[in-house]
């Protein structure tokens, strides 16, 4: 059971009533989005390494609400992109158009996400723009793997005390294996666990004021 709710921010997120949670803060599905993973991740890396293209892995890809935006600030900063996110649940293709995010991205990316929706949940890359490309890969996280190599990753699993399992040593530990030395991790969530096992994991933390209605989030860079 899915239900579309309305948050702080008067963008809608969607309610998962069986996991006990929205997919983003109720306090604003697209402040948070933008604050937490665009700009607090991907813009920290373009602005840290110089460069104009990213690799970027994402755990979650729920609404896609990340995504799309990610994939619109890619296309209109004319940056290259590699958008990979993981998904174990996906959402129906009338519940990801039920979100009405259309309203927050160009028709470009729109268009494409919405059109290569079953080519996406059938393990297909779909092609955005001139070098910015969508993939996801249906299944958990515990059983993703690839060749490729990463420089920001999107942790946006659900919060620690409905899915303790997405927040353990071995889950981190997965997610972040293909993140490049200088690659950023960012999150909306912040505990002392989360933070020395990062630091267990190779990472220096760079704590962040958090998102409407959190105090801090984690930043977290590879060594
Ligand atoms: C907070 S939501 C992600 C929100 C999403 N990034 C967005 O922009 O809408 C967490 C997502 O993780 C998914 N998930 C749960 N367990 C998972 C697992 N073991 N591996 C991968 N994804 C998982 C859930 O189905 C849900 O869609």
């Amino acid at each position: 059971m899915h239900e579309v709710v309305k948050t702080g921010d008067g963008s809608s997120t969607l309610y998962n009533a069986e996991v006990g949670e929205c997919y983003h803060s109720k306090h604003g599905a697209l402040t948070e989005s933008k604050y937490v993973f665009l700009h607090k991740g991907l813009e920290h890396y373009l602005e840290m390494s110089g460069s104009k293209s990213a690799r970027v892995l994402e755990v979650g890809f729920g609404t896609g609400l990340n995504a799309l935006l990610t994939l619109d600030y890619a296309l209109e900063n004319q940056m290259n992109l590699v958008f990979e996110s993981m998904e174990a649940f996906p959402l129906k293709k009338e519940q990801f158009l039920g979100t009405g995010y259309e309203r927050f991205v160009s028709n470009a990316v729109w268009e494409a996400v919405t059109n290569g929706y079953e080519k996406l949940l059938a393990g297909q890359q779909v092609q955005v723009g001139p070098g910015v490309s969508l993939s996801v890969f249906v299944g958990k996280l515990l059983d993703y793997s690839t060749d490729e190599n990463f420089d920001v990753i999107y942790f946006d699993a659900f919060a620690g005390i409905h899915q303790p399992e997405m927040w353990t040593k071995e889950s981190l530990e997965m997610a972040t294996r293909y993140l490049v030395s200088g690659g950023v991790f960012t999150t909306y969530a912040i505990t002392g666990q989360l933070k020395r096992t990062m630091q267990e994991l190779g990472f220096d933390i760079d704590k962040q004021p958090g998102a409407p209605g959190k105090r801090e989030m984690l930043r977290a860079l590879k060594k």
